[in-house]
């Protein structure tokens, strides 16, 4: 049995937790038990279910500190977004607690006398829930709590390198009141999940799969949902553009594109992937971001920085290849070196060891095109590009052109800019004088394109995920009427006329 060891990405010597890795079997077993135990929690009144998610709240906000420092000392992200991904877990359960109370249905008119119609709202079965590891607590609550709620049981697959965070998550869950059946965790590598899955999907064990994860995956599995007539919800990557106008206010734009471009490391799905200004402006910010980007602290995320580690290794090795990708009439900006941060290709002002973690240098590739490798990658590491244009239909060509469509940003002060934007834009979610990254948790949140194939999580939006409308009708009138037949006529002069 292959056992996972989870390093610290900050400090290599300190192993976070050593977990023996499912098999392709224990994946399947965990469908199965959870497939078993689903039509009993979906006997459970729902508002029973959303007392438990309160409990669950409850308990992930008296654990919110630990939890946290857990986060960034396995994941590598700075304690204050640590604490914020906590909270959104909290936000969460707060917002679906009173949903098992809800789980509204509607009462229909009939086109029949003495006939009633109605809709319920049907759990969907047994979820088979994969995520990433940059959001290890928030993404997760995103699917776990509302599939919880509306009646579904769950095998959640996490991040391998988040394991210790997803047994802590588990052991809240079980805590608050959730049976261990209804929730089950496997920590496992993608050829046995895929593997257990699809096993799991020929028995029928499974009737919907979440994913979190990149574009590539999200097909794969895309794919091997359509085969079983099933339509998965998936959150994959973005190139989310921000669109500064020239009538922005710069010392904003600098704000947010330093924190959507580099807080996570530039290792979130709604992370700043092109900055594109207007002419007028574009000199003096990009004067003002690379400023900021090369004054900008890295280090230790217990320590107060702007960012911390890569998630592990192999993000590093992709943030390299990415950097390969840079052409020559491309400039790059934002820190005393290229790749990883070590003693040798020191950062200014480094916080820390870096010789001890996957730190990576924070890079503005400046110039990018379309047609250029970086203008269609999605990066997901500190890189961002940056980009010229002059109107704002161009500028809209430009932040739809290479397919993604997740998170976009506008920075102006002209209303009608905004709303040519928010019409004009492919991506699922547009700020406005805001960060790309940062969406709030009961917004709807998904993409388009190849950021996703329509599904939304969060909010009520997400509830369509997790139940399937069931519709019925009940006739009482002691006879067979039948329906587009059986219907009055009405009185009715077409030729009518004042
Ligand atoms: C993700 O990167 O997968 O909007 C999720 C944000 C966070 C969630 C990001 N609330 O940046």
């Amino acid at each position: 049995m292959s056992t996972y060891v989870s390093r610290n990405p900050a400090q290599f010597d300190d192993v976070v937790t050593e977990v023996p890795l499912a098999t392709s079997a224990d994946v399947l077993a965990a469908c199965e038990a959870a497939h078993a135990a689903q039509a009993g929690w979906a006997a459970v009144p729902a508002p029973f279910r959303g007392r438990v998610i309160a409990q669950v709240g409850r308990l992930f906000e008296a654990n919110k500190e630990s939890l946290s420092r857990l986060v960034t000392r396995e994941m590598g992200k700075v304690y204050a977004e640590a604490l914020g991904d906590v909270q959104e877990v909290i936000d969460t359960c707060d917002f679906f607690l009173g949903e098992g109370r809800r789980l509204y249905g509607q009462t229909v008119p009939s086109e029949m006398p003495d006939k009633q119609l109605f809709t319920f709202r049907m759990p969907v079965g047994t979820a088979m829930i994969i995520t990433a590891g940059n959001f290890p607590a928030a993404v997760p609550s995103w699917y776990i709590v509302p599939a919880l709620v509306t009646g579904n049981t769950i095998v959640w697959k996490p991040a391998e390198q988040t394991a210790a965070i997803a047994q802590a998550m588990a052991e809240i869950f079980y805590a608050g009141g959730v049976p261990r059946d209804v929730l089950k965790v496997v920590i496992a590598d993608g050829p046995a999940t895929y593997d257990g899955l699809e096993a799991a999907l020929q028995k029928r064990l499974v009737q919907k799969i979440g994913f979190t994860g990149s574009t590539e995956v999200g097909r794969r599995l895309s794919e091997l949902a359509g085969r079983h007539l099933q339509s998965p919800c998936l959150e994959l990557g973005g190139k989310n553009p921000m669109v500064v106008m020239p009538d922005a206010n710069i010392d904003l734009v600098v704000e947010g594109a330093l924190f959507a471009g580099f807080g996570t490391a530039g290792q979130r799905c709604t992370s700043l992937g092109t900055l594109w200004v207007h002419r007028d402006i574009y000199d003096e910010v990009r004067a003002r971001y690379v400023h900021a980007v090369e004054n900008a602290v890295i280090g230790d995320p217990f320590a107060g920085v702007l960012y911390g580690p890569m998630i592990d290794e192999k993000y590093l090795l992709t943030h390299d290849k990415h950097l390969a990708l840079v052409q020559d009439h491309q400039t790059v900006y934002g820190s005393t070196g290229v790749g990883r941060i070590t003693s040798r290709n020191p950062r200014a002002g480094f916080v820390g060891d870096p010789d001890a973690g996957w730190f990576a240098h924070p890079t503005i590739v400046d110039g990018v095109r379309p047609g250029d490798a970086l203008y269609d990658t999605e990066t997901f590491g500190p890189l961002v590009t940056m980009g010229v244009f002059d109107t704002l239909d161009e500028a809209i060509e430009l932040a739809n052109g290479h397919g993604y469509g997740l998170s976009s940003a506008i920075y102006t002060s002209d209303p009608n800019a905004v709303w040519r934007f928010r019409q004009g834009i492919s991506a699922g979610m547009v700020s406005v004088n805001n960060s790309t990254s940062g969406a709030e948790a009961h917004l709807p949140f998904g993409g388009n394109g190849l950021s996703g194939n329509g599904s939304r999580q969060s909010g009520i939006w997400v509830l369509d995920q997790f139940t399937r409308w069931q519709s019925m009708n009940w006739d009482y009138s002691g006879k067979l009427q039948k329906a587009q037949m059986d219907v009055a006529e009405l009185p009715f002069d077409p030729d009518f006329r004042l």
